[in-house]
Order: structure tokens, then sequence, then C-alpha cells
């Protein structure tokens, strides 16, 4: 691979992102690093970032907002997939990193780098959703990944940037690895790696212990319509403050925490901690709404796809054909998604107690009951099940022999 001249590189102002600008420059020849730190509702201060970036030698640092495409192109299609990593995570991460991927492309562009550049270790699985997503989108641009080959310790790389004259972190670095955005908070790493340890409550940002969640239940209505959530408690909301909103509701009620064993796509399981509370809120009341809307053999066929959905978002594969062609499926079931759900929160749980929708419930009350009214014929039932339990009476008697 030849040198590259100009690399814009992903950024978040922390220590081995910071070290990739010098060390970029200065061991692989890299003229000029352009560096991107994007805005996915994380709270952070980007100032101070964007700064940071030129203090550690970038010769231009930009930043941007990327909250509303975060959420409507991105997580919005995760809750009509109701995507559930291994059945439980809800992607926060690995949701964020196609976007990030695409805008580094787009600004490569804009700049006329010939190369975009990440902070990503070797065995993660953000390093594959950048270098999968990067290629699909600009397979001309070189990949640099510098924290993947410098082999240095964090304090080698600490002291590496001390030399260049990057600032070492202030406090007494956090033993925890943090992944943070508007979807939700990764945590990883120190006494958390053994998975028998139960996690430390100081971990938690977004949601309150169940202990400390109040003593009062709150039901909150969520509003649908073709399967995006639009509305809680009868109020339309646009989808950022809709997600903020929610997080906060079920963050406040204890609700959406999770620990984990996962399957990383380089092969090995780790042990993650996740705050997702309106995320996983909405992805359970989308569920729901989809059980009383979706016809059960196009549900029974959705669940399976579903879990296919959220491995290829997981394996780094947004861009990919198969997914492709599961959004297809996908977008075709959810017209028919439009209702209410109304959800109980309550010391960590979140439970439904009531689903409607005045345009596509397939749920007949004359069909259901067994009050007066009842309009199933009980006789048809009978050649029904001749024909259906035909084949196990066949089949019982061959063994009688
Ligand atoms: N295990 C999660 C995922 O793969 C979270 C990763 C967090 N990333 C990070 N660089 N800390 O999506």
């Amino acid at each position: 691979m030849g040198r590259a001249k100009k690399a814009v590189l992903a950024y978040s102002g922390g220590v081995d992102t910071s070290v990739c600008i010098p060390y970029l420059k200065n061991e692989w020849g890299v003229e000029e690093v352009i560096t991107f730190a994007a805005d996915l509702g994380q709270g952070d201060e980007l100032e101070p970032i964007r700064r940071k970036a030129l203090d550690s030698g970038a010769s231009q640092s930009i930043v941007g907002d990327l909250i509303e495409p975060f959420i409507t192109e991105f997580a919005f299609p995760a809750i009509r997939a109701n995507a559930l990593y291994e059945g439980r995570y809800p992607l926060s991460t690995a949701l964020a990193r196609p976007l990030i991927a695409r805008r580094l492309v787009e600004i490569a562009r804009e700049v006329g780098a010939d190369a975009v550049a990440h902070g990503c270790t070797g065995k993660g699985n953000d390093q594959v959703r950048f270098d999968v997503t990067i290629g699909a989108l600009a397979p001309d641009l070189k990949v640099l990944t510098p924290a993947r080959e410098w082999g240095m310790s964090r304090e080698e790389t600490i002291a590496y940037g001390e030399r260049c004259g990057i600032p070492s972190p202030v406090s007494k670095a956090s033993p925890y690895s943090i992944d943070l955005n508007l979807l939700g908070r990764s945590i990883e790493a120190g006494p958390l790696e053994d998975p028998n340890v139960e996690p430390p409550e100081e971990i938690y940002a977004l949601t309150v212990s169940v202990d400390a969640a109040p003593d009062q239940p709150q039901v909150v209505e969520i509003g649908f319509e073709q399967g995006n959530p639009v509305s809680l408690d009868g109020e339309r909301l646009d989808p950022v403050s809709l997600i903020r909103r929610a997080n906060d509701l079920a963050g406040s009620h204890g609700f959406g925490r999770l620990d984990m064993i996962e399957n990383r796509v380089v092969g090995i399981k780790s042990r993650e901690i996740y705050e997702v509370p309106g995320l996983l809120l909405l992805i359970r009341a989308h569920q729901e709404l989809e059980s009383l809307t979706l016809a059960a053999d196009v549900l029974r066929s959705k669940r399976q796809l579903e879990q296919q959905w959220a491995d290829l978002v997981y394996q780094g594969l947004w861009y990919g054909p198969l997914k492709d062609a599961v959004d297809g499926f996908i977008e075709r079931t959810q017209r028919t998604v439009n209702g209410t759900v109304r959800m109980k929160l309550h010391k960590g749980s979140a439970t439904v107690v009531g689903r409607s929708s005045a345009t596509n419930s397939l749920y007949v009350p004359d069909m259901a009951t067994y009050d007066a009214g009842d309009r199933f014929d009980h006789r048809a039932a009978e050649g029904f099940i001749y024909v259906w339990g035909l084949p196990t009476r066949l089949w019982a008697a061959s063994q009688r022999g």
C-alpha cells in the first residue's frame, strides 16, 4: 500500500485517537491529518474535542452533528426490525458505525483526501464495521488503522502522546471502556472482565438502580405509524426528542440495563454491560403492536429475519446485499404497524398493559370472544381437525404395525 498524503481520521478526543494524529504523520508519513468528531447525542462538549485535535497536530478539525440521521436512518429501522443481537443487545454502538464511516467518506471527498483512518483496536467489532463500510462506499480510499498495528500498551501510548505534546488524561483514567451515544451506553473492561463479578453501581449513568427507582409505577402510551414511534402519551414528537424522552422516562424507572456475555465477530466472547433504556422500551412496544397487526405467518417469518438483520448489523454488513434484501421485507410489513401500546414502567421492568390499532388490528373480537356474539363456527373445527390430524394418525398406526 502506497503512502497516504491526506487522511480523514475518526476522532473521539480519547487517548488512542489523539495519538493516531502524530503517529500517522511521524511514523507513516501522512502529510495532513484532518479529524472528524461526530455528535451522536452523547452529550460531550465538542468544542474542547475540536481544539484537542488541533493541539494534537490535526491540520483541520471537523465536528459534525449526525444526531438526526442517526435516529431516523439507523435507530428507527432497528426498531422496525426489533433488532436484538443474540436476543438482547439493541445494537446502540453498532448502529452508529456505518453512519460515521459514511460521513468520513463524504468528508474525504470534500477535502480531497486519499485515505480515512480510525483508532479501533484489532479485536473489537467496530474495526469490522468501519472497514467493511468504507470498503463498500469508497473502495479507492486507503483505510489506515494505526492502533491495530502499533503494538503499544496503554502506558506506551500515553507516553508516545506526551512526547508529541498531547496532554495525558488529567484524572486517573477510568478502568472502563465506554461508548456513548443517544441510543445508549456500553461499558466494558476493568473489573467487569470477570464475568462472575457484579457490575458496581458507579458504572451506570443513564439508568437508576432498581432500589432507587420510584415505588409508583408509570404507564406511558407509545404511538406508532408504519412501525415508527411518533408520540409519547399522545404528544407528537420529532424522532430525536422522542428518543431522548423515552430514555429519561425508562431510565428513571431503572429499566434498560443489560449484563451479557456476547459473541464478537472476531471469535471471542466478551462481557458487556449496556444501558439502553429508550431503545429497548420502544422495541418491546413495537413488538407488541406487531403481534396485534401482523398476520401470524408474516410475524413468524419476520421474527427469523429480525435475528438475521441484527446479526448483519452487528457484523458490520449494513451496506451488504442480504441486509438490503431483508430491509425490503421489513419495510413491506410495516405499512400496517399503526397504533398505540401502553407500557408500565416499574422498578426496572417495562410491561405491556395495553395495545390498540384503530386501523390495522387483526384481533377480531367476535371471533375471539367466549361470550354471546361469538361468530366462530365451532362445528367447522371437526373437519379441520380430521384433516389436520390425518398424517399423525396414519403414522401412529404404522408404528403400531
Ligand atoms: N460490544 C458492543 C458492540 O460491539 C459495544 C462496543 C463498544 N465499542 C467501543 N469501542 N467501546 O457493538
